[in-house]
């Protein structure tokens, strides 16, 4: 049907993602692993929406609760509390080690970032906050000052005594050791050999993500976490991580930070915590909130402690626990990556596969001896992949290849694995065969 959709959205929204551009397809509806366009075709999506849908579009248990719930009870005076609140905040500790306790349940991960900031800030009474030069925090005030990736230029000045320090790339390694590979503790001593140099002696919080994704998949090498947090303590700061992306099973352990055995001292949860829905939440200890609360802790908005999508957050952990996601997420990973190395064995542009569970980086290269990255290839194979009938994501940053980052529902098949590992396969040579 030729409507007046596209001149319509040209007309009246607003272009929200810098150089991006809205993906060409009119979406009429998604369920489990694919979306179905307007004209009739489906797309498996390879990024479970925006890295959130962890459990598929419309997952019929989410759905019952979203039906029952809205019925019922859904928004509240911000102050009046209400079972599935009390349930999540309770549950959600029950999956983390001490002294994680206190949660506070808001929207969006911007906000969740936003209000542990806030937090570090009153508890130390500082100011300065450390993350990673490739971070992505969200477009809040001080989550947006934390965030290097994207997004710094024209919005005048960012949160006073913000530091960038580089991110570790093993793939990329700008410190190395004798063997060429990547001196993380060399690169780690220099960045806050710097920080020292221009701090303020101010140290409220280093916030990173356990694997940076709108930074090109890098996962952070093991023992860097522990490193980290021994920096960001003796100098009185907090360790804040950001799971947006890697809470909730994806990358085969209930939190990322399990792996490096690492706990912080406040946890934010996002994306996957809603499954698609708007959740999020900041966790702490009892010591850190109890502080923060003396202090006049204020962080009042209009959807914190919500119940609909409390009782949404009650659903996705029944649903994680049920079917083990966790132990699903790694199997599906160790399948999807050797999938994806396979294809490498197949196409030169393919120079690096990287990540963990169901969050993998797959980075194009023009030349695998010298890395050389190509604007064009990653955006080139995303639009043949999308012909294809395969939605993916390509992150383009300065001085890097384009990255895919592929971040299927942890309720994927592997007939589904197999379908997008098919038509990269074919999307990449269709792009390549001209070259
Ligand atoms: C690690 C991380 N933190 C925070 C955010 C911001 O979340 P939101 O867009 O929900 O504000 C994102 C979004 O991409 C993210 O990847």
């Amino acid at each position: 049907m030729a409507d007046s959709f596209w001149s319509d959205a040209e007309r009246h929204l607003i272009r929200y993602s810098g150089a991006g551009r809205f993906v060409p397809e009119i979406i009429e509806r998604a369920e489990g692993s694919f979306v179905h366009t307007a004209d009739g075709r489906r797309l498996l999506d390879f990024t479970s929406g925006q890295m959130s849908a962890i459990l598929g579009h419309s997952h019929p248990d989410v759905v019952a609760t979203v039906r029952r719930q809205v019925g019922t009870l859904d928004h509240l005076f911000s102050g009046m509390l209400s079972r599935p609140v009390v349930d999540l905040a309770r549950r959600l500790a029950e999956t983390l080690p001490d002294p994680f306790e206190k949660v506070l349940l808001l929207t969006t991960g911007a906000e969740s970032n936003e209000a542990a900031i806030r937090m570090a800030k009153l508890v130390t009474g500082r100011h300065e906050i450390v993350s990673f030069g490739r971070s992505w925090h969200g477009m809040t005030q001080a989550a947006a000052s934390a965030t290097y990736s994207a997004g710094r230029k024209g919005y005048g000045p960012a949160a006073p005594g913000n530091f960038a320090i580089p991110t570790p790339n093993a793939y990329r390694p700008d410190f190395t050791d004798a063997n060429g590979e990547l001196d993380w503790r060399r690169q780690l001593d220099y960045a806050f050999d710097l920080f020292d140099a221009q701090s303020v002696g101010s140290l409220a919080a280093v916030i990173v993500e356990p694997i940076l994704s709108s930074g090109g998949v890098l996962d952070l090498p093991p023992g860097y976490l522990a490193a980290l947090r021994d920096k960001c303590h003796e100098r009185g700061g907090l360790l804040i991580l950001d799971e947006a992306q890697t809470g909730l099973c994806r990358t085969g352990d209930w939190y990322a930070f399990q792996r490096d055995g690492v706990v912080p001292d406040i946890l934010t949860l996002s994306k996957t915590l809603g499954a698609g829905l708007p959740l999020a939440a900041v966790v702490t200890g009892a010591e850190i909130e109890r502080t923060a609360h003396e202090r006049g802790f204020l962080f009042f908005t209009t959807h914190v402690s919500d119940p609909l999508v409390a009782a949404v957050g009650n659903t996705v952990l029944d649903v994680l626990a049920k079917d083990e996601l966790d132990r699903r997420a790694a199997e599906l990973g160790a399948y999807l990556r050797k999938g994806l190395l396979d294809l490498g064995r197949q196409h030169r542009v393919v120079g690096d596969v990287r990540g963990r569970g169901l969050l993998v980086g797959v980075e194009l290269v023009l030349d695998r001896d010298t890395k050389e990255s190509s604007d064009e290839l990653g955006g080139a194979v995303t639009r043949r992949c999308l012909e294809l009938g395969l939605h993916m994501n390509v992150v383009q940053l300065p001085g890097m290849g384009g990255v895919f980052r592929i971040a299927p529902p942890l309720t994927s098949s592997i007939a589904e694995l197999d379908l997008g590992l098919e038509i990269l396969d074919r999307a990449i040579a269709d792009v390549t065969s001209g070259r």
